[in-house]
Formats: structure tokens, sequence, C-alpha cells
């Protein structure tokens, strides 16, 4: 195991993390080529530096995606970038999302369309992990029912631009998938009338122009992907280990928020993060030089003893797993009630239970996102 592979191992929290926090917060390792942050305080040092950049200086876009619509999208994200250009269209954004953390989303999904049905198999699992969450946050920013879950399945292509680990023909599906995705978003725009949620962007958009503002739309698909499906993932995983507590949820479900809460900084789906040093400078004790990269790991972090000490005890933050400092994620309150909207109605799906189901994690290099696949019969 090394500090990227795990993400994706089975258990690396009690033993691995530990060891690495144990080594000292912020420590070179020389494989990797990389600083490491294991600590909260260093985790928390690294996220608030203004010289800790999102992205390298000499590769604003990654050179896979480069030159293409996945590339023109990913250089005008705010997650892509530092300085005004993150934060001209996180102003536009943030309260908007903000205002959702409370939204009741169950008319939403009483009228699904396509009908929900309780899940039967593990492909059904994989459409709540992967479609559902998307297609709500797509119909909040106004797109037609029967459209939502085809945008979601455009958004698993578009997402393989993000990592490192994708083939040529799964960036050639990025590539297009963006340019679909971009037009989707700017036919919303366009339209007469706008859900509230996009009014309230477009209120707020200031000096935001067209093509940012579109690009950060789709940026809020993408970035819905890959995190609430590892959450829903890693919930379940949790859930189905564990009979008596799936009935106790059931029979009290006002318990499942600060249970998630709870779940969500022990086996958190966004592990790690990355930071590049754009200038040189000291950080958590240690001297950085311009060009070093750090590997933030925010799940190690959430298991540090001493957290609290370093968040507070602000029941809102609960670890770092929705990020810390500028760049931390706006759409938390949002992402924990969609999760929770969802992991009630599946613990009210008769026989989730009885699914016969083995785990396995998506291959990435930052996130943590159980899979489930149909345990094969045994035949007698
Ligand atoms: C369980 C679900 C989610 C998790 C665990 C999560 C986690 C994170 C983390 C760790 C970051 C910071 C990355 C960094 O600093 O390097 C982040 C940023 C971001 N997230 Fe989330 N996220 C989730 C869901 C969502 C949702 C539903 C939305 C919007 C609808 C969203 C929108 C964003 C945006 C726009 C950023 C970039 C913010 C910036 O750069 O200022 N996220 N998220």
């Amino acid at each position: 195991m090394d500090p990227i592979s795990a993400a994706t191992h089975f258990d690396p929290y009690d033993f691995y993390y530990a060891r690495l926090r144990a080594r000292g917060g912020l420590t070179y390792d020389s494989r990797l080529g990389l600083w490491v942050a294991s600590s909260a305080e260093a985790v928390a040092a690294v996220l608030d530096h203004p010289a800790c950049r999102v992205r390298p200086a000499h590769e604003a876009v990654p050179r896979a995606i480069a030159g293409g619509p996945a590339g023109e999208l990913f250089a005008r994200l705010m997650r892509m970038n530092d300085g005004q250009r993150h934060a001209c269209p996180r102003a536009a954004i943030e309260p908007g999302l903000q205002a959702l953390a409370g939204v009741d989303l169950r008319a939403c999904l009483a009228q699904w369309h396509p009908a929900l049905e309780a899940p039967s198999c593990a492909a059904d699992l994989h459409r709540w992990q992967f479609r559902l969450p998307v297609a709500l946050v797509a119909g909040l920013l106004g797109v037609a029912a029967e459209q939502r879950e085809a945008l979601a399945l455009r958004t698993s292509e578009f997402v393989a631009c993000f990592s490192p680990l994708s083939d040529p023909a799964q960036l050639q599906a990025a590539q297009s998938a963006a340019q679909y995705l971009n037009g989707q978003m700017q036919a919303l725009v366009a339209a007469e009338e706008h859900s509230p949620l996009l009014s309230g962007i477009l209120r707020l958009r200031g000096e935001l122009c067209p093509a940012d503002l579109c690009a950060n739309l789709v940026g809020l698909l993408g970035q819905t992907h890959d995190a609430c499906a590892g959450l829903i993932g890693n919930s379940l995983v949790a859930l189905l280990a564990d009979p008596a507590l799936c009935q106790r949820l059931r029979q009290a479900p006002g318990q499942l928020g600060a249970w998630l809460i709870q779940r969500q900084r022990l086996d958190p789906p966004v592990q790690n993060t990355r930071r590049f040093v754009a200038e040189p400078c000291t950080v958590h004790g240690v001297e950085l030089q311009a060009g070093d990269t750090l590997l933030v790991l925010l799940a190690a972090a959430n298991h540090d003893p001493a957290l609290a000490a370093v968040t507070g005890s602000d029941p809102a933050h609960q670890g770092f797993s929705f990020g810390s400092g500028v760049h931390r994620c706006p759409g938390r309150g949002l992402a924990l009630n969609i999760v929770q909207t969802l992991l009630q109605a599946l613990l009210q799906s008769p026989g989730l239970n009885q699914l016969k189901l083995e785990r396995h994690y998506l291959p990435s290099v930052n996130g943590r996102i159980a899979l489930f696949s149909d345990r094969p019969q045994v035949s007698a």
C-alpha cells in the first residue's frame, strides 16, 4: 500500500493512515516524489495556504485533454483555478447550493421518471449511486424530467477526463460528453424560464462570462457524480453489513442524518486531493519549493485523534471529507441532503438486506467508491 493506493484499499484507516500520521504530519515520500500531508493540522495548513494551488503552474489543463472541449471546460472550472477565475463563479453559485441543504427532495423522487423500483440486483444499486444524484442536481438546474438520467450518463463519460487512469477511448468519450453537456447548459441558460437555483445563480453572476458560467454548471454535475456515488456506496457497505442498524434506521429515520455525518467522516468518498506549490513557503514547519506537489490525505486527517482540536467541535465541520479553506465544497449541504434522501428510500425498499452482493472499489487515485456486483450463484 502507498498513500495513493490506500484510497481503494479495503481498510486503510487503522493501520496504514495511522502509521503515516505517526511519522509526522507532513513528510516526503521519495518513491512517489510527493509531500504527503496526513495529520489534521498539516491538512488544514496546506488547504489554508495561499501558495498551495489547485493546479501546477506549468499545466493548467492536463495534457491528455488539452485542446479539446473537455480541456476548454476544465480550464474554466472554479475547482481547477485560483484567484478571480475561482472566486467569481464561486460567488455566483455557492449561495444557491447552500440554500438547497434543507430542501425536501422526496417529492421529486416520488414522481421520478422512469419510476423508481426497489433494487433487486447490483445494477439497480449502480443506478442509485451514479445516476440519481446527478439527475437530481440536473433537475434542480431545470433539466426536464425525461432527460435527467441521460444527462447523468453523459456526466459519467465526462468525469473520465479528471482521472489519470482513463484510457484513450474514455478520454475521447469525455471530450464529446463535455461538448454535449456544455450545449445542454447553454440551452438552460438561454431558456425563457429558469429553475429557482439557476435564477439565483444568474442574479449573482456579475462579471461571469457565458462560457465560464456554463462550464461551472457542468462542473456541478461532475462534482456530484463520483463523490455522491462514493458516499452512497460506502454508506451501503456499512448498512448491508449490519441488518440491526438497518432496522433501527428504518424505524427511526430521524437518526439517519446524524449517522451519515459520522459515516462521511469515517469512510470518506474523496480520500485525497492535491496541491501544487507556486512559490517558496513554509507550511506546517516544513520548507517547500515552487514546483513541489502535495498529496493531501483528507481521509487520514479525518481519523486523527487531534481532529476536534484542529477543526473545533462544530458539528457542521466533522472532518475534511468536503475539503477546507477557499476550495471547500460549496455543495456539502446539498450532497448530504441528496445522499440521506436516497439512503432513506433504499432502506424502505423491501429486500435490500436479501441482496447477494460482492464489493470492490472503482479504480481511482483519489476516490473511494464502493461498487457492488452480484455474487455468483453456487450450484449444489
Ligand atoms: C458526498 C458528496 C461530495 C463530497 C464528498 C464532496 C467533496 C468535495 C471536496 C473534498 C472538495 C474540495 C476539493 C479540493 O479542495 O481539492 C469539493 C469541491 C467542490 N465541490 Fe464537492 N463534494 C460532494 C458533492 C458535491 C455536490 C453535490 C456539488 C454540487 C452540486 C459539489 C460541488 C463542488 C464544487 C463546485 C467544488 C469546487 C469548489 C471550489 O473549488 O471552490 N460537490 N467537494
